[in-house]
Order: C-alpha cells, then structure tokens, then sequence
C-alpha cells in the first residue's frame, strides 16, 4: 500500500543502482556477531551521504515550483548543506545557506576545512547565524527577502527532514527490505543515527510495512530520548499523511541515547574508538558526529546483549568529510 502510494510522487533520480547491503567480515569477527552495513554513504553526489536521498523528492518538488534558488540551514560542518549545494549547482540553482557554530569552536580546520571547503566550490552563499534556535522561521525570513529581490526561493528544512524528504527514506526502506529477503537471513536490527528525523521517521515507516518484526533502532545524535521521540513519531505520521495512508500497526519509534554526550558535533571516547576500530578493521570512515556515535552503539548494544539473536544491520549515512573538521582528536 505505502509502496503504490509512493509512486506518484515526482523524484529525481540522483542514486540509480541500490546502495550495497554488505557484510563487515573483520568487524564480525572481532564484535562476535555478523554486522552487515547499507552504503548510503556511497550515494553519487559530492562524496555521498542520506540527504541524496531525500533531496531526490525535495528537489524534483522545488524543480516543479519553478524554483531557482535551494535555501537551507545546519551547522558549518553540516553534510545536509553540502549535499543540497552539490545538488543546487548541478542543477543550475542558486543555493543560499544559514550557518551556525553548533560547539563554538575557533578551531581553523572546523572553521573552513570538511563540509564547508566545499561549499564554496559550489558556489553557496554562507549567512552566518548566532544560532538556529528558530530555524523554521529563520528560513521564512530568507525566502522573504530572496523573494522581494526578485529570487524563487524553495525552502530546504535542516536535515531535508520534512515529509517530501521523508519520502526518500520510506524509498530506501522497500530497497533494504529487498535485499534483506534476498539474503535469506533472520536479521535483529537495524541500527541507524537520528537527528532531524527523516532518514529514521522514513525508514521505520517503510519497514514496519515490509518486515514488521524487524526492530529499527535510532541512536540519537543531539537530544535526549524524551525530546526525539515526538520529532520522529511526528514526522512519520505526517509522512503517512503526505501518503495517504495510517501508520502501520507495528510502527514503533525506538530510541538509544545513552551514546550523543557530551553535545551534537562534539565525540565522545566511544564515538571516536568506533570510528577507529571500523577504519583499522575495514578500511570503511565513519564520522565524529553521526555515524561514529551510531556505531559506538551498536557495538555497545552487542556487549550489552540488548539485541536479540541474529546478525544486525548498520545504515551508514554517510559525513566522512567532517573527519578533516576534527583533526586531532584521533591522536
Ligand atoms: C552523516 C549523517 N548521518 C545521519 C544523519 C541524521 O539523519 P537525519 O537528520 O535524517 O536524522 C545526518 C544528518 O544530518 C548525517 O549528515
């Protein structure tokens, strides 16, 4: 039914091929328990990343609005913003984006290097901001003075994270549930990173559709369980309603967030030995802000025995670049 329903929605083809679901031999190995990953760090556009994904919708809808510029906002090291100016100069769009400095930080390399080196190669424009308290209406305001200025601005929401960028994930979930049958395995989980909510909201929504036993399990990166929960139950039933469809029974919004300290974009010991035991094992980078406390997670999950038997899965959404923002910490 959600599979029908996503059909008519208007998207850009920006991935192609499936992302590869493969097994992570030496990391299995070494945490006793077969660990398979999903490449969405593999995505085409500009060193990859989930927000391909949802910008395949957002993208295709800001196209159909007649839109020449992309407006966004997230952090000076956000993947979010890099993807969506990668994506607004190949598309011929101008990109606009609202920045903060999420850990206030003075270092030089989170300052200019990683994500936002990028940016000006893609020719965005940077509006730094004291911070991104009210980004919604922040965002409004931009839209507003593009438009008095003549621009058509489409407003992008941090993260892609609305229910058009949702979509993207409710996508990928029929694609990794795919897979997940052509294997032949009873897996136990999969394990993802959740900030803005899309990539969880989506994929869990999709999920409980096609493979209602399989638990989906947000490591969240910024905020407590209490305050995550709403932003992803919230975000999946008004992606239900963009779709036209209720909620699957077996929907259910799964929260570890004994793994984000100290603060988002700042690691922890356990982020930055995950990233570096999966590096030394697999030659596969994490990052320092999403991935990295994703997988200190699981892995954590493991010794804890809070999975049930069978072998799990990581959603690797990708933010390697932001590894050149935290030179050091690795030392
Ligand atoms: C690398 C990476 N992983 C995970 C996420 C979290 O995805 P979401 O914001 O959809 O929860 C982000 C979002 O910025 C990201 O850049």
């Amino acid at each position: 039914m959600i599979k029908q329903q996503l059909a008519q929605f208007n998207r850009l083809d920006l991935i192609g091929a499936p992302t590869a679901l493969e097994k992570l031999e030496r990391l299995s190995v070494w945490a006793g328990r077969d660990i398979y990953i999903k490449r969405d760090d593999t995505t085409t556009l500009a060193l990859g990343g989930n927000k391909v994904r949802k910008l395949e919708y957002l993208a295709a809808d800001a196209l159909a609005q007649g839109a020449d510029t992309l407006i966004t906002a997230g952090a000076i090291q956000s993947n979010h913003v890099r993807q969506t100016a990668a994506l607004a100069a190949r598309l011929g769009l101008s990109c606009v984006a609202l920045l903060e400095n999420p850990i206030a930080t003075e270092d030089s390399s989170y300052l200019h290097n990683g994500n936002r080196l990028l940016l000006d190669l893609f020719d965005a424009k940077v509006e730094m901001v004291e911070n991104l308290d009210n980004a919604d209406e922040q965002l409004h305001a931009l839209a507003a003075r593009l438009r008095n200025s003549g621009k058509k601005p489409y407003l992008v929401p941090i993260g892609g994270s609305s229910p058009v960028g949702a979509l993207g994930y409710v996508r990928a979930g029929f694609e990794l549930a795919e897979q997940i049958k052509q294997t032949g395995l009873d897996f136990a989980a999969v394990v993802l990173a959740s900030g803005s909510a899309g990539t969880h909201s989506g994929l869990a929504l999709a999920l409980a559709e096609a493979l209602p036993q399989l638990p989906v399990i947000g490591v969240t990166v910024s905020r407590p369980e209490e305050t995550q929960r709403p932003k992803v139950q919230s975000l999946a039933e008004r992606t239900a309603e963009l779709l036209g469809v209720t909620l699957p029974e077996a929907f259910n919004v799964e929260l570890w967030d004994e793994y984000f300290g100290p603060r988002y974009g700042e690691p922890n010991a356990g982020t930055l030995s995950a990233i570096k035991l999966v590096a030394s094992h697999e030659g596969l980078l994490l990052d320092p802000v999403y991935t990295g406390k994703a997988m200190a997670g699981l892995l954590d999950g493991i010794g804890r025995g809070r999975f049930d038997d069978g072998p799990l899965i990581f959603l690797h959404t990708g933010g390697a670049p932001a590894l050149f923002a935290y030179p050091g910490v690795f030392a």
